[in-house]
């Protein structure tokens, strides 16, 4: 093995395949600060939005003015996102990968810049502008980074490495947690850097970039630039022999060749795929309004109500639980190239012995549950302090159930119910999906808290059950089964039957087919 390689599951990787991967998860690392970067600091740049307010108009902003300022300054991060994931299979083919992600920063740039400034010029449009902005940012890296990284990734570790994006969006969420402690960046003059500190990893992601090769599955299948593609192989793989990979890929081009495009409202019309899209946008639904995001936004304050002593601290405590989560569940299973999924079970981790459809529904029952104890714990505070205990254990619990089954299985769902004609089409409407749900929840939120009080988490129990009882009886289990094999099912209408489908499968044996 050459010097300076590393050997990770068989496989050798070299420095410029490792500073490839970083370099676009750098893209999900920022993605994950910008959801957790306004939780802690709520209060004290609401209280900088009244001192602009009497500035302006020389009177205290009034309470509702400054409810929808704030939720706004949450939300229209999503809107940004919203729009910018439904653009992701265009630009990913019109500009390439690399080069996408690279101008994207751009976004990264402005938008930081904007929510730094902020404070300065006076101006809490600047900060809405900005967190919009940075949305346009997260969307398209929300897709970009899996597509580049799985696609340049060997078959074998695909699986593993897919799953880095999770993670770095759950790192990311934890720093900005971390960051936002008052004895770090959370105070009155600082919270400008902590925003302003988005720029950070654009800075990082642009000057690395131009290092890293533009994914060589993209040049050959996309481009049909073979012999630049075999020189980013060699880079990436240190080999001089690539011809099997190369085979490889060709083989894949011929079977896309062989498949039509199908646009979005073919999806919808077309009874083949009517029942899988429908799926793949209520697995969507049930990842966002399973309430997850009013947690990563709205924490601290949830915690301030709840009675918690350091609502900061249990912030950063829900930060830690869902990292660990995502390691624990998400071990070796991700989005393989061209949102296909690969998942290679080891012995290591029995949680991936189950099908995601259990675990799916696993996940959102103990969300459910959680969600109920949360709210009893809620309505008792004032007659039982110890209460406060009960509500942070629940939420800690409600974020380990999410990082079970709902928030990595969704996008995998997506990606194998549908082919590789009617994928991008398919990704795009659960992106928007996503990002639209997602909105709703940062934007209405504080609004239905004020109205709920301590049952403002009963909406989510039941839209989780809800849930739970569609994944029941609609959604099938796809662990090891082929393209074909989920398609013909779908053609029967029964989805039942696919339920009941053999599911012993060799599970020490990699999905490839999907
Ligand atoms: C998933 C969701 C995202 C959420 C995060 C929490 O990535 O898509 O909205 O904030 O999980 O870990």
């Amino acid at each position: 093995m050459p010097a300076g390689f590393q050997q990770l599951g068989g496989e050798t990787l070299t420095g410029t395949f490792v500073l490839s991967v970083f370099t676009a998860v750098l893209g999900s690392l920022e993605f994950g600060y910008n959801i957790g970067v306004i939780n802690a600091p709520q209060k004290i740049i609401e209280q900088d939005y009244n001192a602009t307010w009497v500035h302006r108009y020389g009177e205290p902003i009034p309470a509702g003015t400054l409810t929808s300022l704030w939720s706004l300054s949450v939300a229209i991060f999503s809107i940004g996102g919203m729009l910018s994931s439904s653009c992701v299979g265009f630009v990913s083919e019109w500009l390439g990968r690399r080069k996408a992600m690279l101008i994207n920063n751009m976004f990264a740039f402005i938008g930081g810049s904007m929510m730094g400034l902020s404070k300065l010029c006076r101006s809490f449009e600047m900060m809405i502008l900005g967190r919009f902005v940075i949305g346009i940012y997260c969307g398209l890296a929300s897709g970009l980074t899996p597509m580049y990284v799985g696609e340049i990734a060997p078959t074998s570790l695909r699986g593993a490495l897919g799953t880095l994006h999770q993670l770095a969006i759950v790192t990311g969420i934890l720093i900005a947690q971390v960051l936002g402690l008052e004895s770090l960046l959370g105070v009155e003059d600082l919270w400008p850097i902590l925003l302003g500190l988005s720029v950070v990893p654009a800075v990082f992601q642009m000057a690395l970039l131009p290092f890293c090769p533009e994914s060589p599955r993209f040049l050959y299948i996309v481009r049909c630039q073979e012999h630049q593609a075999k020189r980013g192989l060699r880079r990436l793989t240190g080999r001089q022999d690539v011809s099997s990979m190369l085979a490889e890929m060709k083989e894949e081009k011929r079977k896309m060749d062989m498949e039509r495009k199908v646009s979005i409202l073919e999806l919808f019309r077309s009874p083949l795929y009517r029942q899988p899209i429908i799926i793949s946008i209520l697995l969507q639904l049930s990842q966002q309004l399973s309430g997850i995001n009013a947690i990563f936004y709205y924490s601290t304050s949830i915690f301030m109500k709840a009675g918690v002593q350091s609502p900061v601290y249990a912030t950063i405590g829900a930060g830690v639980v869902n990292c660990a989560f995502t390691v624990v569940s998400g071990s070796r299973c991700g989005i393989g190239q061209h949102g296909s999924l690969d998942c290679n079970v080891g012995p290591l981790f029995l949680i991936e012995r189950m099908g995601r459809r259990t675990l799916h529904m696993l996940g959102l029952g103990g969300m459910c549950v959680c969600a109920v104890i949360m709210t009893m714990a809620l309505a008792l505070l004032d007659s039982v302090p110890w209460m406060s205990y009960i509500s942070m254990l629940s939420i800690f619990g409600f974020v380990a159930f999410f990082e079970i089954g709902p928030g990595p299985i969704p996008w995998f769902f997506v990606a194998e119910l549908f082919s590789q004609g009617p994928r991008p089409a398919a990704m795009a409407v659960a992106g928007f999906s996503n990002w639209t749900a997602n909105f709703i929840i940062g934007m209405s939120f504080q609004y239905v808290a004020d109205l709920c009080g301590p049952y403002v988490f009963l909406i989510f129990a039941v839209l989780l059950l809800f849930f739970l009882i569609f994944t029941f009886f609609r959604v099938p289990e796809t662990r090891g089964k082929t393209f074909d094999q989920i398609a013909a099912n779908f053609h029967q209408g029964s989805v039942g039957g696919m339920m009941d489908m053999d599911m012993d499968m060799d599970l020490d044996k990699p999905s490839t087919e999907l």
